[in-house]
């Protein structure tokens, strides 16, 4: 794997604000990356800066190799941008649009007309694709900025929000969208979000923001691990050899030395280990005393339970 961002000790400042406050973290090719935090941490600035639309004032910032604001031609040739507030031609078509754009993003003149029907098709866009673009809902809207984003078949996808502001089915359809368009041509999607639910399906890696500080960085599967040291497992039983009551097991299962914390409720037992390489052990051990497993799953942290504790440790931290 390689590295097609990499951010180290980036530091932006408007004026006495210091909206980007030593930020490390790279993003390798082909993944999802996911920037998280509440407004004003940091995220769309940190996007502006990737690209070169804004210079830092301090670190060093490398985009697919080249410097985003001494090379910033060459960085946007490969990358496509999804803003906050995309703005449009309302009075011309989305095929109007979407040539207009095309031509500013120097696509081939002999591709331009293909790329532009290819688009429209693939965001669902077809049928309306004549109509004035003032006429269209914020959702069509939004997929035809998204639409404009990949008009030049961009290595590195930014998206800042994509699904605000759109009703539950429009979020799916994008969300939808942009698993395929990460799954299909390995492209690299690095996505701003507030719907935590949306990251956790769509994201490889996050950057957890806090006021232009990354709070956490990696898979939610390591964050979970880091915040917690420990994972929580729950074991299905049919019952125990002998037909020993369970909550003898128990007792037996709490006095296992690896075994911080467990609990039974009817024949399925919680049980808190180090980590998830305690499970072999774990189950072998259950298996010793008797226990008849049907089925073991480790518990994992939700992505929003990963996000809350962080900021919570933030705000307990000043
Ligand atoms: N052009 C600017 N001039 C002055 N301050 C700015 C500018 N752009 C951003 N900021 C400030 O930098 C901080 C980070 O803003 P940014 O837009 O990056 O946050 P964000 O994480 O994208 O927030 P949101 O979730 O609300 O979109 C904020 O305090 C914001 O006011
Ligand atoms: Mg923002």
């Amino acid at each position: 794997m390689s590295a097609v961002i990499e951010c180290d000790s980036v530091v932006k400042q408007f004026g006495a604000l210091k909206a980007i406050d030593g930020l490390t973290f790279s993003v390798e090719a082909g993944e999802v990356f996911g920037m998280l935090g509440p407004n004003g941490a940091g995220k769309t600035t940190m996007v502006r800066l990737i690209n070169g639309l804004l210079a830092a004032s301090g670190g060093r910032l490398r985009t697919l190799g080249f410097d985003p604001i001494t090379q910033g031609d060459r960085v946007r040739a490969h990358t496509g941008v999804l803003t906050e507030t995309p703005s449009l031609y309302e009075r011309f078509s989305a095929r109007d649009n979407l040539l207009l754009f095309g031509r500013l993003y120097h696509v081939a003149p002999e591709k331009l007309t293909g790329r532009v029907d290819a688009v429209l098709r693939d965001l669902g866009l077809a049928e309306r694709a004549r109509d004035k673009v003032g006429g269209y809902s914020k959702g069509m809207k939004q997929r035809l900025a998204i639409a404009r984003a990949l008009l030049h078949e961009p290595q590195i996808l930014f998206l800042d929000e994509p699904t605000a502001g759109l009703d539950p089915e429009a979020a799916r359809h994008v969300t939808d969208l942009i698993e395929k368009l990460s799954r299909e041509g390995g492209r690299t999607v690095l996505l701003a979000t507030h719907n935590l639910t949306e990251a956790q399906r769509l994201c490889d890696r996050v950057a957890v923001l806090n006021q232009g500080r990354a709070l956490a960085v990696g898979t939610p599967a390591q964050l979970s691990r880091d915040l917690w040291r420990s994972t929580w497992l729950d074991v299905e039983l049919r019952g125990v050899n002998g037909g020993a009551p369970t909550d003898r097991l128990l007792a037996q299962v709490r006095a296992v030395p690896m075994v911080k914390a467990a609990a039974m409720e009817g024949h399925s037992l919680s049980l808190q280990v180090e980590s998830e390489e305690a499970i072999p052990q774990m189950v072998a051990h259950l298996v010793r005393l008797g226990a008849q497993i049907v089925r073991v799953n480790p518990r994992e942290h939700t992505l929003e339970e990963i996000y809350f504790a962080l900021q919570e440790q933030a705000e307990k931290a000043v």
